[in-house]
């Protein structure tokens, strides 16, 4: 295992940050073996102590793994998706709740003062909830790995599509879709680069 920095500048074992990281790859193809709903209810119980802005947590799960279900996901993804999802064992819908604010009480009784202005815009909570989600989403993709499994993350699919046929008459409003699953012999792609640290960091 190779690494480009100093492996004891780690607080976890090296094996767990490569796990993680470094070693970790996005799955395009998947075995036949299942995943239980307890793996992926571990995926969420993991997930949900990572920090979102005033604890508001809207990350919304739908994990689709029935052939009755997966028939109404296919068409709504992408064609170079969807061979991907058939494949998967379970995939998941990740959606912003765009009515987080009413569990503010909850779980943010320290900032109680923002649920009006909350109340008063969907634009505002949209775009918190949003850009929460979009965080624990990547979450959602290290605690699939954490539990040893492999996550196929895809944004290209139809959002509208997927509000209007898993979410009608609700405030989710869907951001990702995740494959899951054990990967197959054939499930990487050539791994691309990653840029330099000095072009994605400055020291000041
Ligand atoms: C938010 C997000 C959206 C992505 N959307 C797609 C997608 O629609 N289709 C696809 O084949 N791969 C998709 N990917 C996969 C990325 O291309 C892949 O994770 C990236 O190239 C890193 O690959 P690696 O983990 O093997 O190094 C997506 C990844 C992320 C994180």
């Amino acid at each position: 295992m190779s690494t480009e920095f100093d492996t004891a500048l780690l607080g976890i074992d090296a094996a767990s940050a490569a796990a993680l990281f470094h070693e970790a790859r996005t799955a395009y193809s998947f075995t036949d073996q299942p995943v239980t709903d307890a793996q992926l209810a571990a995926i969420v119980h993991l997930l949900r102590w990572a920090p979102t802005a005033i604890n508001s947590g809207p990350l919304r799960v739908s994990f689709v793994r029935t052939p009755e279900a997966k028939a109404r996901l296919l068409p709504l993804a992408s064609a170079g998706n969807q061979q991907k999802i058939t494949e998967a064992p379970v995939t998941a819908i990740l959606a912003a709740d765009t009515d987080f604010h009413e569990h503010i009480e909850l779980l943010a009784p320290g900032a109680l003062g923002m649920k009006p202005g909350f109340d008063d815009s969907f634009e505002n909570r949209n775009g918190f909830a949003r850009f929460n989600a979009s965080i624990q989403a990547g979450y959602f993709i290290l605690a699939v790995r954490a539990l040893g499994l492999a996550a196929g993350p895809m944004a290209g699919f139809n959002n509208v599509g997927v509000d209007e046929e898993f979410f009608p008459n609700s405030p989710l409003r869907s951001i990702l879709l995740v494959n899951i699953g054990y990967p197959s012999a054939e499930a990487f792609r050539e791994r691309s680069a990653r840029l330099p640290l000095d072009t994605v960091t400055e020291y000041l």
